[in-house]
């Protein structure tokens, strides 16, 4: 039965040397008999548990094996084919595949294209469960969804070595769920050029302490990917976070309000939409003393200055650009984001209650009011990631595309 995604769509499936190898077979039939195009890429020693033959039985496509085949149907196999892919599945991974990707090593046909590829790439490990333990495999895995690998993690259950564990190639149908919901992605934003800051901001005292607030960049950060992933170009400026920067995003690191406005307004003629999600600070030390203060022995006062306000800096130089703003509030939430939405010129403003236990600052979810100048949404308490995209879905619909 054709599946409409898959239809017509070039499929790399990459089989690496593990004993779940036979299990690719059954992912590369469904997606033949859905009606993608697949070519089969195998390791030297995946070709050790399951035979080329039986991909290219299943598959009617020759079974690339090694760096030096003949190239039949592509001029220069590596680089062709992974050109021509919509998406590229490696199943089974081994921790050996996912080391040599997480490394930048290209030493067999496999590793060579994934390096080639602008196609999205699925992962989908299986291994012995102290293997899949091991910090160097978690420190890899870690490292290709921060460069935006796509994970799909094994599972739990008895492994061929007789062990109990997590480290089971994920079921088929799962791996197949994946494809298809990567495929379906939207790419509604392509073409779009938009900026977002993220992250506090921190105002020195001396070269030791500074001023800091509670933002850990999650909000802003969860923005800049919702957009690459639906397409934009998308330069995020971020204060300081521990976060890795999301993949496919120009990210410009900063630490003072002061550098943050420089690089925004420095980056604003290339953007469309500005989003400010960051929380940056207010007011600054006048005098940041140039070595480290004595402690002193009775109470004393800090000259503190205000900072230039980005976004109302932005609004001055508005022209065509949509620009979005949030308000942390902690009373009169609605009225005071008005009051922001207005004074900023801006066409958006996103109203979180941060005093509210569980979400704002430094949480994995949020509840907002997304304010225009025609009326107000409410989200009901979800993940940052879905918050994201309904502010974007209200990007698209300024942006009139
Ligand atoms: O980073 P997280 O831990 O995920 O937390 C998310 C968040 C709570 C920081 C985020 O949801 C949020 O509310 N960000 C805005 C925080 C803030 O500074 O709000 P504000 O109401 O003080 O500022 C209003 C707007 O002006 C904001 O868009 C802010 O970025 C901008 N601003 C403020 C001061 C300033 N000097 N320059 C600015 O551009």
């Amino acid at each position: 039965m054709k599946v409409e995604i898959l239809s017509g769509k070039t499929i790399i499936l990459g089989v690496t040397g593990g004993i779940a190898a036979f299990k690719a077979a059954e992912i590369c039939s469904y997606l033949v008999k859905s009606g993608a195009i697949v070519h089969v890429v195998m390791t030297e020693h995946a070709t050790h548990f399951v035979g080329p033959t039986t991909f290219r039985g299943l598959t009617g496509n020759a079974v690339i094996t090694g760096l030096w085949d003949e190239p039949r149907e592509y001029e220069i196999t590596h680089v062709s084919l992974p050109d021509k892919a919509d998406l590229m599945l490696i199943a089974p991974a081994t921790a050996n595949i996912i080391g040599k990707i997480a490394s930048g090593i290209a030493d067999d046909m496999l590793s060579t294209m994934v390096m080639a590829t602008k196609a999205p790439v699925l992962i989908a490990p299986a291994m012995n469960c102290k293997m899949w333990e091991n910090p160097i495999v978690s420190a890899n895995v870690a490292r290709l969804e921060s460069l935006g690998y796509i994970l799909v993690n094994p599972g739990k259950g008895r492994l061929a070595c007789g062990t109990e564990g997590v480290g089971r190639l994920a079921e088929p149908a799962t791996i197949v769920r994946k494809v298809i919901d990567r495929l379906s992605l939207k790419q509604d934003l392509a073409g779009i050029s938009l900026m977002v800051t993220a992250g506090p901001t921190q105002e020195p005292i001396d070269p030791v302490r500074f001023i800091m607030n509670h933002s850990s960049g999650k909000m802003g950060y969860a923005i800049a990917k919702a957009a690459a992933d639906r397409g934009a170009g998308v330069i995020l400026v971020s204060g300081p976070t521990s976060l890795a920067p999301p993949a496919n995003v120009e990210t410009i690191k900063v630490q003072t309000a002061a550098q943050m406005l420089d690089a925004v307004m420095s980056h604003l003629p290339e953007v469309q939409v500005v989003i400010g999600a960051a929380a940056v600070a207010d007011y600054t030390p006048k005098s940041p003393a140039a070595s480290k203060m004595k402690k002193m022995g009775a109470e004393f006062s800090l000259e503190l200055m205000p900072t230039t306000d980005i976004m109302a800096e932005v609004g001055k130089s508005k022209g065509d650009r949509i620009l979005v703003g949030f308000a942390a509030e902690t009373e009169n939430l609605i009225e005071n984001a008005k009051k922001k939405l207005s004074a900023k010129n801006l066409d958006l403003i996103v109203a979180n209650d941060v005093s509210k236990p569980g979400i704002g600052f430094g949480s994995d979810v949020n509840e907002v009011t997304i304010i225009d100048e025609n009326g107000q949404e409410t989200l009901p308490r979800v993940p940052k990631i879905q918050v994201a995209n309904s502010i974007l879905d209200h990007v698209k619909g300024l942006l009139k595309i």
